[in-house]
């Protein structure tokens, strides 16, 4: 049976509800847990959002998962004091945290976008903490020396004047054209959320992702079940790209989904969640 998608208030509030928080040195982790059996789904949004872009995942697979839908350094109810913060760095954080929850065996990690390069991170430093993995609308190359210089400029440009200028950057590029004509709320919240995010947060997340590493070499030793997940409209992880990466994994299946861009798992819910409950449940 496939997931219920929550498409009412339960799903869209969960941002006021019950987040759990662990120290890590004097920073504070947030994260949402629901479930509380079958296997561990982590999941890490994308830049400069926060858990709640997993609002129709995080309900709907609580019935045979233990999720938990963390909030990375800087981000959401999370705090950071950071200059940069690599993508290792936000990856050792995910580890600490199910340290911290005493979970041992191996997990499913689900990453979009900037979770996903914190998931190769993940991968490479907590190898044997992964049973499966999900890399949704993500990339596996570096910045160009453009793009960085570009990230560079943002990250002291928002410190300047305020989340506002990425906003205005990046919410044109993350929905296809039909979630913005039929489902403007999601559109309201991700652009709320990103307002709300910290200047320094967003400017330490922009030079550790300038500064990440290209990890097309690894993929061919990433032997883990994979998912490879991406929106057919996706302007900033193309689906060619994304199909390349599966390509080049040898446990992989791509899949690409119709009216979404970007932000797959909010634009086209009952497709992401059809794709990750057949991945996560059958043999
Ligand atoms: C994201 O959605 O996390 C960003 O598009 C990542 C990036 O800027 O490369």
């Amino acid at each position: 049976m496939a997931p219920a998608v929550l498409h009412g208030s339960s799903a869209v509030s969960l941002k006021a509800t019950n987040m759990e928080t662990i120290e890590i040195g004097k920073r504070r982790l947030a994260y949402l847990r629901r479930g509380d059996c079958g296997p561990v789904l982590m999941l890490v949004h994308g830049f400069p959002l926060d858990h709640t872009m997993w609002k129709f995942q995080i309900e709907a697979f609580a019935d045979r998962c233990r999720v938990i839908a963390v909030d990375l350094r800087g981000f959401g109810e999370s705090s950071s004091q950071d200059e940069t913060v690599t993508m290792e760095r936000y990856a050792d954080d995910c580890a600490l945290l199910l340290d911290d929850l005493e979970i041992r065996e191996p997990i499913t990690y689900c990453g979009l976008s900037m979770g996903g390069y914190v998931g190769w991170q993940f991968w490479k430093r907590h190898r044997p903490r992964l049973e499966r993995f999900v890399l949704c609308d993500t990339k596996a190359k570096a910045d160009n020396d453009e793009v960085a210089r570009g990230r560079q400029r943002m990250a002291y440009e928002v410190l300047a004047k305020g989340a506002g200028i990425v906003v205005d950057s990046m919410l044109p590029r993350l929905f296809a054209p039909a979630t913005f004509r039929n489902h403007p709320e999601r559109v309201a919240d991700l652009e709320r959320v990103m307002r709300a995010t910290s200047p320094s947060a967003i400017a330490a997340a922009l030079r550790g992702m300038a500064s990440r590493m290209d990890v097309t070499g690894w993929l061919a030793s990433i032997e883990l079940p994979t998912l490879v997940i991406c929106g057919v409209e996706d302007e900033i992880s193309r689906p060619e790209e994304m199909e390349a990466i599966a390509g080049a994994m040898p446990a992989a299946r791509f899949v690409c989904l119709p009216e979404a861009g970007h932000m797959s798992p909010l634009e086209n819910p009952d497709a992401f969640n059809r794709s990750l409950e057949a991945f996560l449940f059958s043999v």
